[in-house]
């Protein structure tokens, strides 16, 4: 059987060895959520960039930018972190350079993984059969917020760790934290994460229908995965 973890927080991945690994980088609100949409809706390549002003220079190499500080969008920034905005025509055949407060950090953090793919409630069910179909074992990265855990990537860590339940065996107790979170929140997540200190952040913003089209599951079919820095499906 192979082996699963969970990593609660970028700030903790010098716990985990993950040159062997599969890693997962969640961040469901919403720089995950907003990949998986992109690519379904015809992004041709995404490059995730932890550095605003690095990201800010793309714009001379021809790439549209795009990302969020503290949930909003950046001045002078072709887009910013809704998944709504990545719905657009302009956007097919793309290619984005992207930053964001945690999730584009996340993946940085994950670099020397065996492989790196982009996992959202949106794309759920592609990202657990992927996982199945691989022999790597796996490692869960929660882009948290500013090194803090959070409920909604937790959440999604719980629910890869239970579709796994029958070829994954977990290392420690944290996927076991994540997946009976999950089951007891997955009747309604929204209802679950109401008070959850993100949802409070974007609801200060306005920002509700965000919140529920990202924990919609299975509405896209797709993996995104990192090959030399760059983000293609
Ligand atoms: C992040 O990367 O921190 C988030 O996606 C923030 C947001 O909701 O815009």
């Amino acid at each position: 059987m192979k082996a699963i973890d969970v990593c609660l927080s970028p700030d903790l991945m010098h716990l985990y060895p993950v040159q062997d690994r599969t890693v997962v980088v969640v961040d469901i609100l919403r720089a995950t959520s907003c990949i998986t949409t992109a690519f379904a809706h015809g992004v041709n390549r995404i490059t995730p960039i932890a550095n605003l002003e690095e990201c800010h220079a793309m714009k001379d190499k021809g790439y549209l930018i795009a990302g969020e500080r503290d949930g909003k969008k950046v001045v002078g920034f072709d887009f910013g972190n809704s998944p709504f905005e990545y719905m657009q025509p302009q956007i097919h055949g793309a290619h984005i350079a992207f930053t964001t407060t945690n999730g584009t950090q996340a993946i940085a953090k994950a670099n020397g993984a065996g492989e790196i793919i982009i996992g959202s409630f949106l794309n759920l069910s592609s990202v657990t059969d992927y996982l199945k179909a691989s022999a790597n074992n796996i490692l869960i990265l929660c882009a948290g917020w500013k090194g803090k855990i959070n409920l909604e990537d937790t959440l999604f860590a719980g629910a890869v760790v239970d579709a796994l339940s029958d070829v994954a065996q977990p290392e420690c107790d944290a996927p076991r934290v994540a997946q009976h979170l999950y089951n007891t929140a997955k009747s309604n997540l929204f209802d679950f994460l109401k008070d959850s200190s993100h949802v409070q952040r974007l609801s200060r913003l306005n920002i509700h229908e965000d919140i529920r089209f990202c924990l919609t599951p299975d509405k896209y079919s797709m993996v995104p995965k990192l090959s030399d820095g760059v983000l293609g499906v």
